[in-house]
């Protein structure tokens, strides 16, 4: 007998993705006919964790390792990337105070996310009036599927809100493209170009 087909995982890059491989028999030789990989759902050993007011240190290093996507992805531009954003967040890093205030603010939540104890991105939420905010989006290593994984975990944490909708505003291309494919739409609030996703519940 022989079987056709792929190994159970595939490494991507760092991640392995689980493949589904469904087999048709056809005498002594089994057919694979359909694979389907599960990106983004087979999200096991990832997590989001909530941080706390011992968390300033790490929360600090981890905007050391934000380089914004303002360019789409195959842009000849995308070597300006790193020095725009060490210029930015020069000017609007938090400091320990406002983020120990925003940190205590029953309308945010702060997360590193992380795959198995590593932290590999962080998310922060604005709720406010039945409205989810994403005010912070970033994974360290772009381009390997971890966005898609780290807003998987994040629909799950803010659906226990039951927000009617969750938006986001960015000025950045290529973070435009990475939510419009996410399932956001344009919307123009006051004239500006934001994202938005409306929500469902059964
Ligand atoms: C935006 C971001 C979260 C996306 O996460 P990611 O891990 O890089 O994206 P994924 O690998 O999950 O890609 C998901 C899809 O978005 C697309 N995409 C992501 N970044 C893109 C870019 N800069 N240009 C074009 N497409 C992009 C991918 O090609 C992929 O599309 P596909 O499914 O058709 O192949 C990540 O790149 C990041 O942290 N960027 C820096 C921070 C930032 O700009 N945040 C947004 C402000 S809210």
């Amino acid at each position: 007998m022989q079987i056709i087909g792929l190994p159970a995982h595939e490494n991507i890059g760092n991640i392995v993705q689980k493949i589904d491989i469904t087999l048709k028999w056809d005498k002594n030789c089994a057919i694979m006919y359909k694979i389907s990989r599960l990106k983004g759902s087979d999200n096991v050993g990832y997590c989001l964790v909530r941080l706390t007011s011992d968390d300033y240190p790490e929360f600090r290093r981890t905007y050391s390792k934000l380089v914004y996507s303002i360019y789409d992805k195959t842009s000849m531009l995308y070597f300006l990337e790193n020095k725009i954003t060490r210029q930015a967040l020069e000017k609007e890093m938090r400091t320990r105070s406002k983020f120990k205030a925003d940190l205590e603010s029953e309308d945010r939540e702060m997360y590193f996310f992380k795959r198995d104890e590593e932290t590999i991105g962080f998310v922060e939420l604005s709720f406010h009036k039945g409205k989810c905010d994403i005010v912070e989006f970033f994974v360290f290593e772009r381009y390997r599927g971890y966005g898609t994984t780290m807003w998987e975990k994040t629909l799950e944490v803010a659906r226990k809100r039951k927000p009617s909708r969750i938006e986001l505003w960015t000025p950045y291309i290529g973070a435009q493209i990475f939510w419009s494919k996410m399932g956001f739409q344009i919307i123009y609030i006051n004239g500006v170009k934001c994202y938005r996703l409306k929500m469902r519940y059964s």
